[in-house]
């Protein structure tokens, strides 16, 4: 029997009694379709997964999106796994990091809001872990929105802001971009800092990431204290829920209506994380 048994913080249930490496029963699939919608992220423990069956799981909700590593370089396309499982690892095998992100913290992001059709949830999942660190947080979107004063939801109802493609979440510079000197510039696209959830049909705040984000047609102070404002409701404890990862651990979640990140760890110890992007519709 599937259980769903919810976190006492702002978002996250866990999801017991199911094997996701068979298909899903579509009694089984409505009942976890339903908790994703309330919960915004799900926690499915104790799974051993290969990729082919990461990646049938995560078609349950939509079709995948490719691994942003391989999405811009064509020529590296494998036809297999590796063009849609995106390995986020620090291990170094022969020479050669098998993923991305190392070791460092990653910032609060949405991921790959950079696109103007961002994937709608990203599925991640444990391999490896090290014995400390690496927690993964996840922040409530609809709650930070709705705890913000009339004045500044009525304020930002109809803003868009600029979600930067030029560095990653743990602020590396991506290949093919130049540093950001004036927000005012930035690459990547431009969302409603307020977006309509295409399901629920909750609002939330959508702010992707922080670092060199601009609100269009603010004078950039302006915009820079409105972006704080706006991103110490959305780190703020009371919206936050965290992830401290077990081998196995797989964590679905909505990137519409949440933000997350990533804690550091001693880089001398191994984490093997495979993930995959649902693909989503335009923010609006
Ligand atoms: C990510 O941003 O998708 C990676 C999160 C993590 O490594 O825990």
């Amino acid at each position: 029997m599937i259980e769903i048994i919810p976190t006492d913080s702002a978002l996250g249930a866990d999801v017991a009694g199911v094997d996701l490496s068979v298909p899903l029963s579509a009694h089984n699939f409505g009942t976890i379709y339903q908790a994703w919608m309330r919960h915004v992220v799900l926690r499915f423990r104790d799974q051993s997964l290969t990729d082919d069956q990461l990646m049938d799981f995560s078609r349950n909700f939509g079709p995948l999106d490719r691994n942003p590593r391989h999405a811009k370089a064509e020529h590296r396309s494998m036809g297999d796994s590796s063009d849609y499982v995106n390995v986020i690892s620090n291990v170094v095998e022969n020479g050669r990091a098998i993923g991305g992100l190392g070791h460092y913290e990653a910032k609060w992001h949405s991921d790959m809001s950079y696109n103007p059709v961002p994937p709608m949830a990203s599925a991640l999942y444990a391999l490896e872990v090290p014995p400390a660190g690496g927690d993964t947080s996840f922040s409530n979107m609809y709650s930070a929105f709705e705890a913000l004063d009339e004045e500044t939801r009525e304020r930002i109802a109809n803003l868009t802001c600029v979600h930067d493609s030029s560095l990653n979440s743990v602020g590396q510079l991506r290949v093919g971009f130049e540093e950001v000197t004036d927000p005012r510039h930035t690459p990547g696209a431009v969302h409603p800092l307020v977006r309509t959830h295409p399901v629920t049909g909750r609002r939330c705040l959508f702010l992707g990431r922080r670092r060199n984000a601009y609100i269009s047609g603010l004078d950039l102070p302006d915009s820079e204290a409105l972006l704080d404002v706006l991103w110490a409701q959305a780190a703020a404890p009371e919206h936050t829920w965290t992830q401290q990862w077990r081998v196995g651990d797989l964590v679905l979640w909505d990137n519409r209506a949440a933000l997350h990140r990533r804690d550091d760890f001693d880089g001398t110890a191994r984490r093997i994380m495979h993930r995959t992007q649902i693909g989503g519709d335009r923010p609006f």
